[in-house]
């Protein structure tokens, strides 16, 4: 079973749909922490309701990014956690912390990356104009939202379509492909070669 550690700041429906679908029959992974950096975010309550173990290590009172991003580290690794994901994770990573877990660090951007990386990535994309949205799951490296691409779902962007509306349906996707992903990675179907990303079975 792997052991995934989840990282997050706000809402946590994501965090949600991770717990959910790998709790079910037959999937090889299982979330067994949550790391929240906002004292009273959402995913707080999220985590207690699902009975996952929560740890708050509010940023605000750690004196440096490195220290911060050292006591997020050690509490991972203390729960022997092999995979990480990222999910509505409003920090960046320092690489100390990259490289206590290469290459096992994952997240989840609301946009099809390379285009609207950063924060409000469906509010880029509709001022942008765009006729197809989506998100992507990738590698987590040192730029914001730069890392190689494991998955992608595209969703059509509609007339009359605001940020809230089109958020809406992108999480749909989210919420199905973040999963898909971390059992693909359990099952040792994603190999990660240079930039690009091998998939042994589509998704
Ligand atoms: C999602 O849109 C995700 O793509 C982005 O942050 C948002 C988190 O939403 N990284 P939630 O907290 O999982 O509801």
């Amino acid at each position: 079973m792997m052991r995934v550690g989840v990282l997050a700041s706000g809402s946590g429906s994501n965090f949600t749909a991770l717990v959910q679908a790998l709790d079910r029959e037959g999937s090889p992974a299982r979330v067994e922490v949550l790391i929240c950096n906002v004292p009273g975010a959402r995913v707080l309550e999220r985590a207690s309701a699902a009975g996952v173990e929560a740890l708050l290590i509010d940023h605000k009172q750690v004196p440096s990014r490195e220290q911060f991003d050292e006591a997020v580290a050690q509490a991972l690794i203390d729960r022997d956690i092999e995979l990480v994901c990222l999910a509505g994770y409003m920090r960046l990573v320092t690489p100390t912390f990259l490289r206590r877990f290469p290459g096992k660090v994952i997240n989840i951007h609301p946009a099809l990356l390379p285009s609207f990386p950063g924060l409000h990535g469906v509010r880029q994309a509709i001022d942008f104009g765009v006729s197809i949205a989506g998100c992507t799951v990738h590698f987590v490296d040192e730029g914001t939202d730069t890392g190689p691409i494991i998955a992608q779902a595209a969703v059509q962007v509609l007339p009359g379509d605001d940020e809230l509306a089109l958020a809406a349906r992108i999480a749909r996707e989210e919420h199905r492909l973040y999963p898909a992903v971390v059992n693909a990675i359990a099952r040792g179907q994603v190999k990660l070669e240079g930039r690009k990303v091998r998939l042994q079975e589509p998704l």
